[in-house]
């Protein structure tokens, strides 16, 4: 396990850490893998603390983002792990957080916990992100723009329709999905992963998880059928009406994030 003591040292914000490991251990006999997402792995550090350790080639202003979009929402006083420090560790730069026992939503629901129940906590808690106000780091039209990449002729037409969306300052969680959310053995909810943070219309940030529900790239073990399919769909249509939203107020939007999907890529491929 690592040392304790090297995460007590004294580091100024964005100072980045770099994680010694003992000589003649690998990293898998030091740290215990506890969860995988598309942008990185998540080490238990044995201390409370848990490494997050984005992919190979992740750009550093990537992850700075995610860490002051983590201190921002804790300073909100929302329910997020604490984020400690940025670390290094085999040339991949990680965020050492607190660690949170529990299982995610997204576990919860495929262990068949009552899908009406979750969903009613699941939007109550997006409810009360995007309620928050904000004017701290990037508009949604700002990531809009950085997920499609570089203005060519091609893209033209799309970049005028995210110039023209309207603009607002509620805070938006960018990723908020049941995988996105854990729930702790007495009862309580955390979200996690703030890459995608951004500040806009709250109704951007529904679409989103909609998106998501209904159509989100799955974990590449899991196989999409048209019975699971038509599940999210389902899935989908509960969350909306769990927030008191009609299909109508979130299509404008839902649109213009199904075509900037298309030009979506992890941010180690991202074009600069
Ligand atoms: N603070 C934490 N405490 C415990 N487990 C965590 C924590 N953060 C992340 N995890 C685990 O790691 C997984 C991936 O983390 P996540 O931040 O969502 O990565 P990605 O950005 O790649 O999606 C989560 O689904 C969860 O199982
Ligand atoms: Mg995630």
């Amino acid at each position: 396990m690592i040392s304790v003591d090297f995460f007590n040292q004294r580091v100024c914000r964005y100072h980045l850490v770099y994680m010694p490991l003992s000589p003649g251990l690998h990293k898998e006999e030091q740290m215990k893998l506890i969860g995988r997402g598309a942008t990185a792995e998540v080490f238990d550090c044995g201390d409370g603390t848990v490494c997050k350790l984005f992919i190979p080639g992740c750009p550093v202003d990537a992850v700075k983002r995610e860490y002051d979009n983590a201190c921002l929402m804790e300073e909100m006083r929302l329910p997020v792990p604490k984020a400690h420090k940025l670390a290094t560790l085999d040339s991949r730069v990680g965020i050492i957080y607190e660690k949170i026992c529990s299982e995610s939503a997204l576990d919860k629901l495929a262990a068949g916990e009552s899908v009406d129940g979750l969903m009613e906590r699941f939007a109550l808690l997006h409810k009360r992100i995007i309620s928050c106000r904000t004017r701290q780091g990037m508009s949604y039209k700002q990531f809009l723009l950085s997920c499609i990449g570089r203005k060519t002729p091609d893209k033209e037409a799309l970049y005028e329709r995210i110039e023209c969306l309207p603009d607002a300052d509620y805070l938006c969680h960018g990723d908020y999905h049941p995988g996105n959310v854990l729930v702790g053995g007495d009862g309580s909810w955390r979200v996690i992963d703030f890459m995608n943070v951004c500040y806009g219309p709250r109704e951007y940030d529904a679409a989103r998880t909609f998106f998501l529900l209904a159509q989100g790239e799955l974990p590449q073990e899991v196989q999409s059928t048209e019975e699971s399919l038509s599940i999210r769909r389902r899935l989908a249509a509960l969350y909306l009406e769990k927030m008191q939203l009609d299909y109508q107020e979130i299509e404008g939007y839902l649109c213009i994030i199904r075509e900037c999907r298309k030009y979506e890529t992890p941010p180690a491929r991202k074009e600069v």
